[in-house]
């Protein structure tokens, strides 16, 4: 599988395009921003784009679709409907978020209406790009309609943000739920194997074995419940 991971906004938000080398095929999960670079990797290494693929709806994860999808308008656009609302709604994200109106356009956050979404995810669904298979598992908490994409035969899971290294996505926004962000991880993420890499919305790779045993979320969670191993 091809990864390659682009920061594109003041959010230090990863954005990543993945690719089947055989094929080509591929995808940009969460595109924050800089449409331009992204498309142009895209093109250098001959990549043909199926879809843009969104693990939610924040705006540091969908600012870029607009402008990607205006490059690669027949790529498809992908997102849980219950994040639909977070989506149509990008423009007031900011605002939400409490950043003052006269900002937004030097911080980059004045955006337009994303276009419509192609369809949306289905709990445990196999999506395919070429030869890669994702599994795609709703996880909720840190956004209503958050899911991630698990390439279980390669060992890899793109966590989006619910699962950083060393740490879990916030829950304070609207939408979000501590509980149901812990049991998302616990019963989604954490089944899918020690060995999994994951590839996280923000900050460093991990695995779920070092998560698992040291992400202090997890193990005092994993103690209460009587879990830990
Ligand atoms: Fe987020």
């Amino acid at each position: 599988m091809i990864i390659e991971t682009f920061i594109t906004t003041i959010f230090q938000q990863n954005t990543r395009v993945l690719a089947c080398e055989d094929t080509r095929r591929a995808v940009c999960i969460d595109p924050g921003a800089a449409a331009d670079t992204i498309a142009e990797f895209i093109n250098v290494n001959n990549l043909n784009l199926q879809a843009i693929t969104l693990t939610h709806a924040h705006l540091d994860h969908i600012g870029g679709v607009s402008d990607l999808h205006k490059i690669f308008p027949q790529a498809e656009i992908i997102l849980h409907k219950d994040d639909e609302v977070l989506y149509y709604n990008l423009p007031a994200q900011p605002l939400l978020m409490g950043i003052p109106r006269g900002e937004l356009k030097a911080l980059g956050l004045e955006y337009e209406t994303p276009p419509t979404l192609t369809r949306n995810w289905r709990d445990g669904e196999i999506y395919a790009v070429g030869n890669l298979r994702f599994k795609i598992l709703h996880c909720p908490g840190h956004a209503p309609g958050h899911v991630i994409l698990a390439e279980e035969n390669l060992r890899k899971v793109f966590s989006g943000d619910c699962l950083f290294a060393g740490s879990i996505g916030r829950t304070d926004l609207p939408g979000g739920d501590y509980e149901q962000l812990i049991n998302s991880i616990t019963d989604k993420i954490l089944p899918l194997g020690d060995d999994l890499i994951v590839y996280t919305g923000h900050g460093e790779d991990t695995t779920i074995e070092r998560e698992r045993t040291t992400n202090p979320f997890l193990t005092g969670y994993q103690i209460t419940q009587g879990k830990f191993a």
